[in-house]
């Protein structure tokens, strides 16, 4: 193999150590520096890390970094995507890709006109458990499929996170913070959704922070509706329905769950790379827990890696900012629907990304 692809972190928060982690075991990508808008921020985790850290002008200006991997708060994801993209750049985000609809459009106009590629988060449908549960599907084990569910509903991140406050304005709430996962995953699975609609609502208009942070007991303003509930039509036929929700203490609801013609699907939890992964087929007395198929020691990085290959090798990336684009367009319509009390059309599309080959060797993709 050649040398590595190199790359730049901007952005190094709190999710900033999984990708540095997360990157590691891929001899494909080498991470060269990083950079954050807090410049401490920068040297604490390239100390931790032993990567180099700069300012995020001369990150971008360096030539030999490839890829930029963007993991700034969602309403400066467009703008460093942009900037890193107009350096000659491919860019990996994490999600959303943007905080609206013309943001990231302009992001992949910009990238196509340029040549390079745009990524972005969640890669987490390439672990072992969402890719088992596309071979069951497309394996027939389930027969056609014909609805889902999906439910993500907790109660908010102002508990944990030290600067919760993005989850709250536009960009955030339950739909653009953790909708990604599980339209990504579903998408995946089942493929392009051409109709939504949804009602949604703003339950509690202010959050207190209660980490054990100096910002303890401070309010935050809520910008954004904190539960949804929707429905979806995908191109194939099935009909899903979908609550996610910042305004729920408890519940018993399953993650993802698949209906076919011939069984039932228990998708794990789409925001980690693993198992398990149930099916329970037509005159089946339980469900019967499925052996992955596919590897879920693996983690956020993934996602990176794959980008290099597409890069080194010319082939699609699987983490795709078409898909990530698809996902924005649903995430927002959800909205418009109940804003405008209608169905909404979805304009955007993509292709089912391609799956993962069986019994990759640990630190490598498909090549
Ligand atoms: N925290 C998590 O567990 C988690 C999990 C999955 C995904 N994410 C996603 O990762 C992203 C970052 O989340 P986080 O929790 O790490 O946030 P964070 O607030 O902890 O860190 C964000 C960092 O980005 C920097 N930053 C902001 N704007 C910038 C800009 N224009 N240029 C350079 N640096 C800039 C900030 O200074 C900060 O250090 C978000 O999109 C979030 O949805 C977070």
């Amino acid at each position: 193999m050649g040398s590595p692809v190199k790359v730049g972190i901007v952005g190094c928060g709190t999710i900033s150590g999984a990708y540095f982690k997360g990157c590691d075991p891929y001899d494909i990508i080498e991470i060269k520096s990083c950079a954050d808008l807090d410049i401490n921020r920068a040297k604490e985790r390239g100390e931790e890390y032993g990567v180099q850290a700069c300012s995020v002008e001369e990150l971008l200006a360096d030539p030999e970094i490839q890829i930029v991997v963007n993991l700034t708060i969602p309403k400066a994801h467009a703008e460093v995507n942009l900037a890193g993209i107009a350096e000659g750049k491919s860019v990996h985000c994490e999600k959303p890709l943007a905080v609206n609809r013309a943001d990231g459009k302009r992001t992949l106009e910009a990238a196509a006109e340029k040549g390079v590629l745009v990524g972005c988060a969640p890669d987490t449908f390439l672990g072992g458990g969402v890719q088992t549960c596309r071979k069951l599907i497309d394996d027939g084990w389930i027969g056609d499929p014909v609805a889902a569910t999906a439910f993500m509903a907790g109660h908010g991140h102002e508990s944990w996170h030290p600067a919760p406050d993005f989850y709250y304005e536009i960009g955030g709430g339950p739909m653009f913070d953790m909708g990604p996962y599980y339209l990504t995953a579903l998408v995946n699975l089942l493929g392009p959704v051409k109709r939504v609609t949804g009602s949604t609502r703003m339950t509690f208009p202010e959050r207190t922070i209660t980490n054990k942070t100096p910002r303890y007991g401070e309010k935050i303003p809520v910008d954004i509706p904190t539960h949804l509930t929707g429905i979806m039509d995908f191109a194939n036929g099935a009909v899903a329905t979908l609550i996610m929700s910042f305004d729920m203490w408890a519940h018993n609801l399953p993650r993802i769950e698949i209906y076919g013609s011939e069984g039932s699907l228990s998708v794990p939890d789409p925001n980690t790379f693993r198992g398990p992964v149930k099916v329970r087929r037509a005159g089946d007395d339980e469900w019967r827990e499925i052996p992955l198929t596919h590897s879920d020691s693996v983690s956020r990085g993934i996602g990176v890696a794959d980008m290099a290959y597409a890069l080194v090798h010319g082939r699609k990336h699987r983490v795709n900012g078409d898909l990530a684009y698809h996902v924005l367009d649903l995430m927002a319509s959800f909205e418009d629907a109940s804003n405008n009390n209608a169905h909404v059309q979805i304009e955007s599309t993509c292709e089912r990304p391609a799956m993962l080959p069986m019994g990759l060797l640990p630190g490598t993709l498909d090549e």
